[in-house]
């Protein structure tokens, strides 16, 4: 879909047909984005999304596969003609009890770290003209990493999946010093959040509930607000933003 030119800035949010990416475009959108929306399969939820937001557009792209990634940037930016805001939210999880060594397959390993670590680099990589001619224009492009509490204290569904959300977090310092002051570069770090992925992690309800000093999970719009005040802050880079209700303090 190409829509004439407008003079809105323009967020991609990868995986945003549910959960947390779909509470960040629809938290970017109120905010004055015209937002590119995007999914592996649930291209249905994507368009439907996307009529119910206006200033938006829908891609398909399996971020497993480079050459999708490649296209995926590609056709965001040809859209608006303009990329400003990179949210790099996909991301797949596996539960594997972290003593069950044997069920962590290598095949586990390299597919969460296909889609968790190397698809939002080499998003950054593919967007980083475009992000830079955002700085051209006043404001340094943007790019927020959603990453996980697992990537910073030892928890997490399982060791490969808390493995590839640390491996996130280091990028993305990396990144912010690599591409600054044009393009900066941060994270969110969510604990337990309601969404599809989480539907059925009892356990994990249930320590957010009586342990966790918010006494709760959070919600996508708590995790969509810590993200719009990353991508509204010009002077802050590499920072990681942790937001679990202060479960790390117990
Ligand atoms: N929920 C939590 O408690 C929690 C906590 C910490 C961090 N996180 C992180 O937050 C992010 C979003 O999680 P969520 O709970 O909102 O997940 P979700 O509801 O399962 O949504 C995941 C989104 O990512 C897309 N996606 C998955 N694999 C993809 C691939 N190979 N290529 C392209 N798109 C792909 C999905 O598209 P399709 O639906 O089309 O497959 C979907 O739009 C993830 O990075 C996750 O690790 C979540």
């Amino acid at each position: 879909m190409i829509h004439s030119d407008t003079v809105l800035p323009v967020a991609l949010v990868t995986g945003s047909t549910s959960g947390i990416g779909e509470a960040i475009a629809r938290r970017l959108s109120q905010e004055g984005y015209a937002v590119i929306l995007h999914s592996r399969n649930s291209a249905e939820a994507g368009h439907a999304l996307s009529r119910e937001l206006g200033a938006a557009a829908y891609v398909q792209a399996d971020l497993a596969d480079d050459m999708q990634r490649v296209r995926l940037i590609r056709e965001a930016v040809a859209v608006w003609g303009r990329l400003d805001v990179l949210v790099n939210n996909a991301g797949i999880s596996r539960v594997i009890p972290h003593a069950d060594l044997a069920s962590a397959t290598p095949d586990i390993w390299h597919e969460l770290n296909e889609v968790n670590v190397v698809a939002p680099f080499r998003l950054v990589a593919e967007a980083q003209t475009a992000l830079r001619e955002a700085a051209a224009r006043g404001r340094p492009g943007c790019v927020v990493n959603v990453s996980s509490h697992a990537g910073v204290r030892p928890k997490g569904a399982s060791i490969p999946y808390a493995a590839t959300k640390a491996a996130l977090n280091h990028v993305t310092r990396l990144l912010a010093l690599s591409l600054a002051p044009d393009i900066r570069v941060n994270a969110v770090a969510p604990g337990l959040v309601d969404t599809p992925l989480t539907a059925d992690w009892t356990q994990a309800q249930e320590l957010w509930r009586t342990r966790s000093p918010m006494r709760r999970a959070a919600s996508p719009e708590d995790i969509a607000q810590a993200v719009a005040w990353l991508v509204a802050s010009d002077y802050l880079t590499g920072e990681i933003l942790l937001s679990d209700g202060g479960l790390n303090l117990t």
